[in-house]
C-alpha cells in the first residue's frame, strides 16, 4: 500500500494528533480498499437519492459522479495514493472526491455514516463474491456430471469404514459428490436473500433526520428491500457468519473429495491418475508425483473453518449498535471468499484430467468379497430367514479366504454345500455387474439409475 501524509479527516473535536501506532493499528485500509468499487457503488446510488430529495443540486450530482468515476479509474490503475491517516477505504474516497470536486464532495456524506455506509458495502462485495464461487461451483457441478456420465459403468468397490462394503459405480460415487455441491448451492443461495437487504439509510444507528427514500436506494443497489431497524442494520453480521458456515461446508466437501483422491491415487489404491498437471514432484525422492491439489485443498479447509469461528467470536456478545469490533470481519470474509473460488476453481480444471483406472478398481472390487449382500439377499429369496441367510455367506467367504478366491469363483458343487437351495443363476447375482445392475430403484447404484440421475441433475445446472 502507497501512503502519503495528508492531515486527519475531521479532526476539529481533537487537540491532539492520533498516535502514530494508533494510527497504523486501527486503520483498515490496507485491507477494505477491496471493497473500493463497492463503495463508489453505493456512493453513487445515494448521492442520486440526495438528488432526489433535493439535498444536492444536479449540477453537485453530476460533480459527484463525474469525481467518482475518475476515481473509479485512479483504483484500477493503481494510480489511487492510498493513506492510513484517511484510516478506511470511505474516508480515502470521500477524502479524494473533495480534493477533485470541492464542496459537493463534502455533502455526498449527508445522511449517511461510515456505519451504514460499510455494512452496505460488505454486502455488495459478498453479493459479487458469491456469484464468482456459483459459477465455479457450477463448473465443478459440470465437470462432475460429465465424468459420471463416461464411468457410469465403471464398478469399484463401495466402502464402509474404508473396507471394500458393496460394488458401486464410479459413476455413482461422483454423483454422490455433486449432491453434497447442490446442497452447497442452495445454502449460498439462500444466505443471499439475507445478504440482499440494504442498510443504508440506517446512518450511524438511529437512522436520519432527511427525507430520505431508502426505496429508491435500494431499487438502484439491487437490494431486495431496504432494512428494518437502523440499530440492527449497522450491528448485524450474521449473513457474514451464514456466509463463512455455507463456505465452511463446502470446503468440508471439497476436503473429503480431496482425501480420496488422495488415496486413489495412491500406488495401494492405484485407482485414478491424476495429471502431471496438477501434481508436483519430490526435491529429494526422484520416483514422487504428489497430489498437491487435493491435498492443498483438504488443507485449507481448516482455515476455511477458522474464520467462521473467529467471526462467530466477533460477534458474541457485542452490545448494539456497530462498535469497532466489526472492522475484524473483512479479513476473514475475504480469506474466505478467495478460498473458496481458488479451491473450486482448481477443482473444476482437475476434474475432467482425472483418470479411472477402471481395471483395477473393478479387481479392487472382486477382491473384497463385495457381492457378500447380494448371496444372502439371493438366499432370503430363496426363503431362508436373513440371520441364517449372513451365517451361511459368512461360511462361504471364509471358503474363499482359505482358497484365494471370489465368491464368484467357487464352484456350483461347493456353494451347494452351504445351502442346497443354490442353483447355477446365483452367478448373476455373484458377478459383480449383476450386483450393481440389481439396485435399480431411486438413489441407486444401477448404471440405468446413474445415467437417469445424471440427466435430471443436468437441468440443475444448465448443463
Ligand atoms: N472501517 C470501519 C469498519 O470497517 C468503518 C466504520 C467505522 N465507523 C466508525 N464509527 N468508526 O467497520
Amino acid at each position: 500500500m502507497t501512503t502519503v501524509n495528508t492531515e486527519k479527516l475531521s479532526s476539529a473535536r481533537f487537540a491532539e494528533a492520533t498516535d502514530a501506532f494508533v494510527e497504523e493499528f486501527t486503520a483498515s485500509v490496507g485491507f477494505d480498499q477491496r471493497m473500493a468499487r463497492q463503495d463508489i457503488r453505493g456512493s453513487l446510488a445515494h448521492a442520486a437519492m440526495l438528488c432526489k430529495i433535493g439535498i444536492l443540486t444536479e449540477q453537485e450530482l453530476a460533480d459527484i459522479q463525474r469525481g467518482l468515476a475518475q476515481i473509479g479509474g485512479e483504483i484500477e490503475r493503481g494510480e489511487f495514493v492510498w493513506s492510513i491517516k484517511q484510516e478506511d477505504v470511505h474516508m480515502n474516497i470521500e477524502a479524494r472526491l473533495t480534493d477533485l470536486i470541492g464542496i459537493a464532495g463534502k455533502k455526498l456524506h449527508t445522511g449517511r455514516s461510515r456505519n451504514d455506509q460499510v455494512a452496505t458495502d460488505i454486502r455488495l462485495y459478498l453479493r459479487d463474491d458469491i456469484a464468482a464461487i456459483l459459477v465455479q461451483l457450477e463448473r465443478l457441478q459440470t465437470a462432475l456430471l460429465d465424468k459420471a456420465e463416461q464411468e457410469a459403468d465403471t464398478i469399484m468397490p463401495g466402502f464402509t469404514h474404508l473396507q471394500v462394503a458393496q460394488p458401486v459405480t464410479f459413476g455413482h460415487h461422483l454423483m454422490a459428490w455433486f449432491e453434497m455441491l447442490c446442497r452447497d448451492r442452495e445454502r449460498l443461495r439462500d444466505c443471499l436473500k439475507r445478504i440482499n437487504v440494504m442498510p443504508l439509510g440506517a446512518a450511524a444507528l438511529a437512522g436520519t433526520s432527511y427525507p430520505i427514500d431508502r426505496h429508491m436506494t435500494a431499487e438502484l443497489l439491487g437490494f431486495f428491500r431496504p432494512s428494518n431497524n437502523s440499530l440492527d442494520s449497522v450491528s448485524d453480521r450474521d449473513f457474514a457468519i451464514e456466509f463463512a458456515a455455507a463456505g465452511s461446508l463446502i470446503m468440508m466437501h471439497l476436503s473429503r473429495f480431496s482425501e480420496e483422491l488422495v488415496l486413489w491415487a495412491s500406488a495401494q489404491f492405484d485407482f485414478i491418475d491424476i495429471p502431471d498437471a496438477f501434481c508436483t514432484g519430490s526435491s529429494i525422492m526422484p520416483q514422487k508425483k504428489n497430489p498437491d491439489v487435493p491435498e492443498l485443498v483438504r488443507g485449507k479447509s481448516g482455515r476455511v473453518a477458522g474464520h467462521l469461528m473467529s467471526l462467530l467470536m466477533l460477534m458474541k456478545s457485542q452490545p448494539l449498535a456497530y462498535n469497532k469490533d466489526n472492522q475484524e470481519d473483512k479479513e476473514p470474509l475475504f480469506d474466505t471468499a478467495d478460498t473458496l473460488i481458488n479451491c473450486l476453481r482448481a477443482f473444476a480444471d482437475m476434474m475432467p484430467h482425472v483418470k479411472a483406472k477402471r481395471e483395477n478398481m473393478y479387481n479392487s472390487a472382486k477382491r473384497g468379497f463385495a457381492t457378500a449382500t447380494d448371496l444372502a439377499d439371493y438366499l432370503v429369496r430363496k426363503g431362508m430367514a436373513f440371520r441364517d441367510a449372513h451365517e451361511v455367506v459368512g461360511l462361504a467367504v471364509r471358503l474363499g479366504l482359505e482358497s484365494g478366491r471370489d465368491l464368484s469363483e467357487l464352484t456350483l458343487n461347493e456353494l451347494q454345500g452351504f445351502s442346497s437351495s443354490i442353483g447355477a443363476e446365483v452367478f448373476d447375482i455373484l458377478k459383480l455387474e449383476g450386483s450393481v445392475a440389481s439396485r435399480n430403484h431411486i438413489g441407486g447404484t444401477a448404471p440405468e439409475q446413474v445415467r437417469k440421475a445424471i440427466a435430471a441433475a443436468r437441468g440443475q445446472v444448465g448443463a
